[in-house]
């Protein structure tokens, strides 16, 4: 069998993938959730959720499980008290787990330490008193911009402790994406580190942090771990962790608070340019993801190694390293590097040093296990590894085969886990004991989620048929706006099905014949390149803020490893000067976008065109450019004002000197 190149390919093998995998009855006899999940939220969704959120220690119970009379601002648990940071550590050590390893921390050098739930309760206390002795109360918005280093997560939970909100960047972002991201939700602090270990050299990164907050008002402080220990030039707002940190109590009061305050902000990209800042609040968030993590990666914790390899830069490090987990009392792997650190094979060192027994990762680093070869994963003992599961983007099922054969002993079960950063935590996936898995699908709804995919008009489609994914019951990780836009929540979410009030996801579905669902990529102007988010706007913006640049678009195309790969076709100005379609141009076109938005934006390829295909209202006609992008004939271009353009665009590009 070969390997899909992206998802054209990916929807053939859709239409005839019919292998399904049962759960063995070993499995299904100890799996957390039973079939009764089912049956049971669909008696009463309500009594389902109120018994979910039951997991949770509250300082006062709610009265009211939903309130949505505010549509599409939903308030759960409503009257509920309760302090995410003590359910995800304190309660662990009081119940007698103090000396649990709650975190294997493993850095990119090889240096590694154990962090315990007593360990984690003091260091938690010590970050929340200094963050308090910088000002930071309730409500403030606090910016993290940090890899994957303890202090990270130490740093996230004493934001919830303390009832502030972070605002995690993510770490491989530029200065100016750091900057906007800041502004928008004008955070008083910024939590990073002197530098970052990246393939295994360090690497600067406060530097960014300096050029984002010369740029930003709002920040009075800088708090700064030393992680690499490289020079970094200091101002009067920066302050050291080791000093300030290191110097406080390790006892902490947490205060119990609403249900719906707030917990964090997460920028995700749109169809915009401007990124969304996702806002997500505390009682029913913690919940969903609780009781997702337990139930779809059927979580023990007495004997479990769990290992998620997602950044806390993003929404499945938020729900699946920090939230979810903890709350759970996970012992688990973090992981600082990247995973061909110092060789191919470290991820699979540190699961046979770990004993990792549930394993979470995106498709993209399937796909580069793939390339890398079987070999690699076959040096090492995995028989550990009992569930393991993807997220991100559609997993094509030769991925997934190759997934569950060559690092799964071709007996785990494997989650295809569908969600978004809006929706918080999980909303399509099998769970791993009761559902036949089968590759490439996500399958159905999780019990207590109410998903369809729907037509135009937004009518169910029938089973075999295609259209788009909606959402049409709240849930209890729902986000709860876009900080600062109440307007664009509704256009964007809201607007598309609003007669039947069903949330739109912006993917798009279908069913196969046992009603099963299929995920089948975005719909919108937004790419999905390793698993991240990455609007063509966005994109598009940094190059046309490039000198030479006279205008631009951008489009994702299938790209056999990345999902999609970014794809931009540029006109120059007329002043740009010969060289401006030469190799080194093109290369400061790429960097400049890296420096604007960060590395994971760098186009592909960029195509130097005479035109761009345009409709008569001047809406650039993205697909014929996809066609383009991915060497196919070029579709209807009876839409288009100038018809003789593609041909003019498809001259040039045979000229070749348009390539990158
Ligand atoms: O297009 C879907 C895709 O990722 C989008 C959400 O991206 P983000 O908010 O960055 O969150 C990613 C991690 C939850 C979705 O709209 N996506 C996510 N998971 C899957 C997926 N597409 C297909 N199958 C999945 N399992």
């Amino acid at each position: 069998m070969t390997q899909s190149p992206g998802q054209g390919q990916a929807l053939d093998n859709l239409l005839t993938e019919s292998r399904t995998f049962p759960p063995s009855d070993e499995f299904a006899a100890q799996a957390n959730a039973k079939p009764e999940l089912y049956e049971e939220a669909k008696a009463d969704r309500e009594a389902f959720w109120a018994k979910q959120a039951e997991r949770l220690h509250w300082d006062t119970k709610w009265t009211q499980v939903l309130d949505w009379s505010n549509a599409p601002f939903a308030k759960w648990f409503v009257g509920g008290k309760l302090n995410v940071a003590y359910n995800c550590v304190d309660r662990h050590v009081e119940s007698g787990h103090g000396d649990q390893v709650a975190i294997h921390w493993e850095g990119e050098p090889g240096d590694s330490r154990a962090i315990t739930y007593g360990e984690l309760q003091r260091e938690v206390s010590k970050a929340a008193n200094a963050l308090a002795s910088l000002g930071i109360g309730a409500e403030d918005r606090v910016a993290i911009y940090m890899p994957m280093v303890p202090e990270a997560i130490f740093a996230m939970l004493a934001c919830a402790r303390l009832g502030a909100m972070h605002s995690v960047v993510f770490g491989g972002f530029s200065a100016e994406a750091l900057r906007t991201r800041i502004e928008d939700s004008s955070c008083k602090l910024v939590i990073t580190t002197d530098g970052q270990y990246r393939r295994g050299n360090p690497a600067p990164l406060k530097p960014a942090v300096d050029e984002a907050v010369a740029g930003a008002p709002s920040v009075e402080k800088v708090l700064v771990v030393k992680r690499t220990n490289t020079e970094v030039a200091w101002t009067d707002k920066d302050v050291w962790w080791h000093e300030l940190v290191d110097a406080q109590s390790d006892q902490h009061t947490p205060e119990a608070f609403d249900s719906e305050h707030p917990l964090f902000i997460l920028y995700t990209s749109g169809t915009t340019g401007k990124p969304k800042g996702i806002l997500h609040t505390s009682g029913g968030y913690l919940t969903q993801a609780s009781y997702t993590h337990h139930n779809v990666f059927d979580l023990k914790p007495d004997t479990d190694v769990y290992w998620c390899t997602a950044d806390i830069g993003w929404v499945t490090g938020h729900s699946y390293i920090v939230y979810g987990p903890l709350s759970n009392r996970v012992t688990q792997v973090v992981y600082e590097g990247t995973p061909n650190t110092p060789h191919e094979g470290r991820h699979w060192e540190i699961v046979q040093k770990y004993g990792v027994s549930i394993y979470y990762t995106a498709p993209t680093l399937i796909r580069t296990f793939m390339k890398w070869g079987a070999d690699i994963p076959a040096k090492y003992d995995l028989s550990s590894l009992r569930v393991l599961g993807s997220v991100g983007e559609p997993i094509n099922p030769e991925a997934w085969i190759w997934y569950r054969e060559n690092v799964g002993g071709g007996k785990t079960p494997i989650v295809d886990t569908w969600w978004q950063t809006e929706t918080g935590a999980i909303m399509i996936s099998p769970l791993p004991g009761v559902v036949s898995t089968k590759p490439g699908s996500a399958q159905r709804p999780l019990p207590g989620i109410g998903a369809k995919v729907v037509n135009d008009e937004g009518v169910e489609v029938p089973h075999g048929g295609g259209g788009y994914l909606v959402l049409d019951e709240p849930w209890p990780s729902m986000l709860r706006g876009i900080w600062g836009d109440e307007e664009r929540y509704r256009d964007t979410y809201w607007s598309r099905f609003a007669e039947q009030g069903f949330y739109f996801a912006g993917d798009g579905a279908k069913y196969d014949d046992d009603g099963d669902i299929w995920l089948l990529g975005r719909v919108d102007d937004v790419m999905n390149v390793s698993g991240h988010r990455i609007s063509t706007t966005e994109v598009e913006s940094a190059l046309v803020s490039h000198p030479t640049v006279a205008e631009a678009a951008v489009v994702g195309a299938s790209d056999a490893t990345t999902g999609q790969g970014i794809v931009a076709f540029v006109i120059l100005r007329g002043g740009a000067g010969s060289d401006a379609g030469g190799a080194e141009a093109i290369k400061a076109l790429r960097d400049h976008v890296a420096k604007e938005i960060g590395p994971i934006a760098k186009p592909r390829q960029i195509m130097v065109v005479p035109e761009l295909p345009k409709t008569r209202s001047g809406k650039i006609m993205r697909r014929l450019l996809r066609d383009v992008a991915e060497n196919r004939a070029v579709g209807d271009v009876t839409t288009l004002a100038d018809s003789s353009v593609m041909d003019l665009i498809s001259a040039g590009l045979q000229s070749g000197k348009s390539e990158d």
